[in-house]
């Protein structure tokens, strides 16, 4: 079993992730983590803390040599911007309220701090090692932008070599550069008016094999095992697999035999058909609302006096988009890891690349 706990908040000193059942022998690049870290960070739509964010990281256990031995790997993330704040007054869309009320605190920071989406960096440099796991068997990940503020891309159709070549070239991650010019507009519009706005982002898994998850019971299949943790993304309200039309004729995709190969002439089943991977390319897109705190100050009240108040003018990101979707990526090779290691077991990387190679050799058609 692969699982992972994280800790630490916004503005204390350090965030430290935990790995356990990674396999040994995988090879772990920092230089992997850290661009995947920047990546999450440097998108344009984000706050001048940002620059404050030290993705400075180092990983404290189970590696030797550069690659892991089996044992639980810890990971510490540094922050720079460290304080303690003080605030009392609620901010909408928030966790404040019902937090604050549910633990009995008046100061929203004593929850703020941890419900921070600081956190997901954390999340971004585990998932950065169960990529590097899922490498060796040709799994990639890929995300992009596909809508903010309304604003979409025209096509949905691309490569994963395409978006995987061209995302990077546009601050957004966004492929079309048409869309992206209008989506840039509107950020900077939301930017002027103290406002912010929302979207949607695509992730996609290249590589998998046919068989992950399972449809005998409901919390073994697919969806159930990346909804919940795609879900979890703070400001991440929707998902979607695939692409659904609405006449069953035109939504299923049709089984094409060639010899001792099989073939999906359309992909809108997303690559998941009864809680199982079909060996088609994963497709998954995620709304991510706009964020809460605003520039524009709102109405709320003071936790100590019970008075209307207007809430307090924080640093924050106008678009998260482009940094959920990479959120997105790491978060799912998480559990794709998880569900790899529960389907080919062993102890070590070679012990899994054996089980693997023995499945898919075994398999009827290919
Ligand atoms: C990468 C990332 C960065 C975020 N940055 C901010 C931010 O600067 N300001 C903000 O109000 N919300 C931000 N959010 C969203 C909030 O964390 C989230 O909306 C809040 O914790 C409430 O949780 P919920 O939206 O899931 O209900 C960010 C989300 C992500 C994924």
């Amino acid at each position: 079993m692969l699982r992972y706990l994280t800790a630490g908040e916004s503005h204390g000193k350090y965030l430290v992730g935990i790995l356990e059942g990674m396999v040994a022998g995988v090879k772990i690049e920092p230089e992997r983590i850290k661009r995947e870290l920047e990546a999450r960070r440097n998108t344009s739509g984000r706050s001048s803390r940002m620059k404050l964010e030290s993705e400075e990281f180092e990983i404290i256990s189970g590696l030797r040599n550069g690659k892991t031995t089996g044992a639980p790997i810890a990971v510490i993330i540094r922050n720079s911007d460290v304080k303690e704040l003080e605030d009392f007054v609620p901010r909408p869309g928030h966790a404040d309220l019902a937090g604050c009320l549910k633990y009995g605190f008046e100061n929203i920071h004593m929850v703020a701090e941890r419900a921070s989406a600081r956190e997901t960096s954390v999340r971004v440099a585990l998932g950065s090692l169960a990529r590097a796991f899922l490498e060796n068997f040709g799994i990639n990940f890929v995300s992009h932008t596909v809508a903010i503020a309304g604003i979409s891309i025209r096509n949905y159709d691309y490569s994963f070599e395409f978006i995987e070549q061209r995302r990077f070239s546009s601050p957004l991650y966004c492929i079309e550069p048409e869309a992206e010019k209008r989506m840039t507009l509107a950020i900077e519009e939301a930017r002027k008016n103290g406002d912010s706005v929302g979207g949607v982002t695509e992730v996609r898994a290249r590589g998998l094999p046919v068989g992950l998850g399972s449809h005998v019971h409901y919390d073994r299949r697919f969806e159930y095992r990346i909804g919940g943790a795609l879900l979890s993304i703070p400001a991440v309200k929707g998902l979607e697999i695939g692409k659904v039309v609405f006449r069953g004729s035109e939504n299923n995709d049709p089984i094409i035999l060639r010899g001792r190969k099989v073939r999906r002439g359309t992909n809108r089943a997303g690559g998941i058909e009864g809680g199982i991977s079909n060996g088609e390319e994963l497709i998954v897109r995620l709304t991510v609302k706009p964020v809460p705190t605003l520039r524009k100050r709102m109405d709320s009240f003071d936790f100590r006096t019970l008075e209307p108040a207007r809430t307090p003018e924080l640093r924050t990101d106008i678009c998260v988009v482009p940094a959920a979707g990479i959120v997105a990526e790491n978060v799912l090779a998480l559990e794709i890891a998880g569900l790899f290691l529960e389907k080919f077991g062993g102890d070590n990387l070679q012990e899994v690349i054996r089980n693997f190679r023995s499945y898919l050799k075994n398999l009827k058609l290919k």
